[in-house]
């Protein structure tokens, strides 16, 4: 099995619960989500690579740290846009690549609409962001297209993840660490997560 982190932090938990009920309304889960994804993304670098530099800095020389390789954001689309903003402001040098991806209502198959990323992945540290994990399929075929460009370094930044998600996930791609506030019950038969948050593109867009 591979890494699953569970963030328990009581300010992820509280904002968590905002967002799972029913009468937080868009502009309101707009908000929350962008705060939470803040509190998640700092867990989620944590391991980051380094390398050591040496600074001048006005009074004496310092020995310091700087990230080793450039940071690519790539939130799926649309949902992953909600976590973009904060995300944006903790790590302004990021690059942001998207993926455009639909579940069908029946099939639940995730379908490509959208593609906007460097040709090769190769030395980025690649965060690839989507609070929700469902049946995995999404987070599969993100993950598929990513490692075609070269990816190496790949994070998985989620906000509810069902056991059924995450095991999918990991069986195609056990070395890919996932950060996650919560990891709920189950699916229903239609493929949401229970008891989840509802459709979250849905309630961040109104839409
Ligand atoms: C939802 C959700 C995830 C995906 C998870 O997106 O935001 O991206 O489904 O499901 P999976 O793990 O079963 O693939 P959806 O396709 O509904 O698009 P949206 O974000 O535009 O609403």
């Amino acid at each position: 099995m591979g890494q699953v982190t569970l963030i328990k932090h009581p300010l992820v938990q509280h904002n968590l619960t905002r967002l799972r009920d029913r009468r937080t309304a868009p502009q309101e889960f707009r908000r929350i989500l962008s705060e939470v994804a803040a509190l998640i993304i700092y867990e989620a670098t944590r391991s980051f690579a380094v390398k050591a530099v040496s600074v001048t800095t006005p009074m004496a020389r310092a020995r310091g740290s700087v990230l080793r390789r450039e940071v690519i954001l790539v939130p799926v689309l649309r949902a992953g846009l909600g976590m973009m903003d904060s995300i944006l402001q903790l790590i302004p040098h990021a690059r942001v690549g998207f993926i455009g991806l639909k579940r069908e209502e029946k099939s639940l198959r995730a379908l490509f609409y959208h593609k906007s990323l460097p040709r090769d992945l190769t030395d980025f540290e690649v965060i690839l962001i989507d609070p929700m994990l469902a049946t995995g399929g999404s987070a599969v075929s993100a993950m598929e297209l990513l490692t075609e460009l070269g990816a190496k370094q790949v994070r998985l930044v989620n906000l509810v993840a069902a056991p059924e998600g995450i095991q999918k996930v990991h069986s195609h791609f056990p070395n890919l660490p996932i950060f996650t506030a919560a990891i709920d019950q189950k699916l229903n038969r239609n493929g949401f997560i229970i008891p989840g948050l509802g459709d979250a593109g849905d309630r961040l867009f109104g839409v």
